[in-house]
């Protein structure tokens, strides 16, 4: 039994050093938060808060394991840059796209841009094509839930015209009742956006509807959110 030096706040159950929760979350994670606080450094309080912090709630570290190595990538409803900014100063990919229906989102993402990253960031109206381009990888990352139920299929069925190799959406899953309700109060409190979730099963559906082989379809929860995460390759 390893009966050696034993800091306070930790237990001991028969010989092994059992850590606190806080001590045994994803260290990559804990990674994203530096790196988002050195990517918002220049903003104002709130945004820099919330890009530091998003990393915590929502599983970067998990998805970029599906984004190809030095890949382009195109990212539907990129907010003020984080995920893209997170890729590129990580070095996991050669380029970027960020679109967003937020001009001042855009803009936001625009102004922390430096030379180390090679990305760009358009803003465009809700029913406006996508850049038609050649992508590796394509995200949606918690925007499918901002479009009205009645939408939803036409929204994924556009990626069918896609010129991408590979999709990853990440979203809230409704299956979780009490979780996916902390974040709509997290939606309505922090940009005042109402909620409108679509279970994986049916995401993975239209995507197999429209020639996607769905490779993955998995939960992901971090703190009280129910993340999914669904990956399909053009097949
Ligand atoms: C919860 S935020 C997520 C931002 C970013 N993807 C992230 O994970 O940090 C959802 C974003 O989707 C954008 N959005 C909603 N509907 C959209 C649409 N039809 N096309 C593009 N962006 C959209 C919103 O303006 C908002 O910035």
């Amino acid at each position: 039994m390893a009966w050696r030096y034993i800091r306070s706040d930790m237990k001991l159950v028969t010989g092994q050093i059992k850590l606190k929760k806080s001590e045994v979350r994803n260290q990559s994670s804990d990674k994203l938060i530096k790196l988002g606080r050195e990517v918002s450094r220049t903003l104002g309080f709130k945004q820099r808060f919330l890009m530091t912090y998003r990393p915590r709630i929502c599983p970067f570290d998990v998805l970029m394991d599906f984004v190809p190595d030095g890949s382009s990538i195109l990212d539907i409803g990129c907010g003020n840059g984080l995920w893209l900014f997170l890729l590129s100063r990580l070095d996991r990919i050669a380029s970027g796209i960020g679109i967003e229906v937020d001009r001042e989102k855009i803009a936001i993402a625009e102004s922390i841009k430096d030379e180390r990253d090679n990305l760009e960031f358009i803003a465009l109206k809700q029913d406006d094509d996508w850049p038609k381009g050649e992508f590796d990888c394509v995200t949606l990352i918690d925007v499918l839930h901002h479009v009205a139920p009645a939408e939803q299929r036409v929204f994924i069925g556009k990626l069918k015209k896609m010129n991408t190799k590979c999709v990853i959406i990440k979203d809230i899953d409704p299956k979780a009742k009490i979780k996916s309700f902390f974040n709509t109060l997290h939606d309505l409190v922090l940009s005042g956006q109402k909620t409108f979730y679509c279970e994986k099963e049916k995401v993975a559906q239209w995507l197999t509807e429209d020639g996607f082989k769905v490779s993955r379809t998995f939960r992901c929860d971090r703190m009280w959110y129910s993340h999914y995460v669904v990956v399909a390759e053009k097949s």
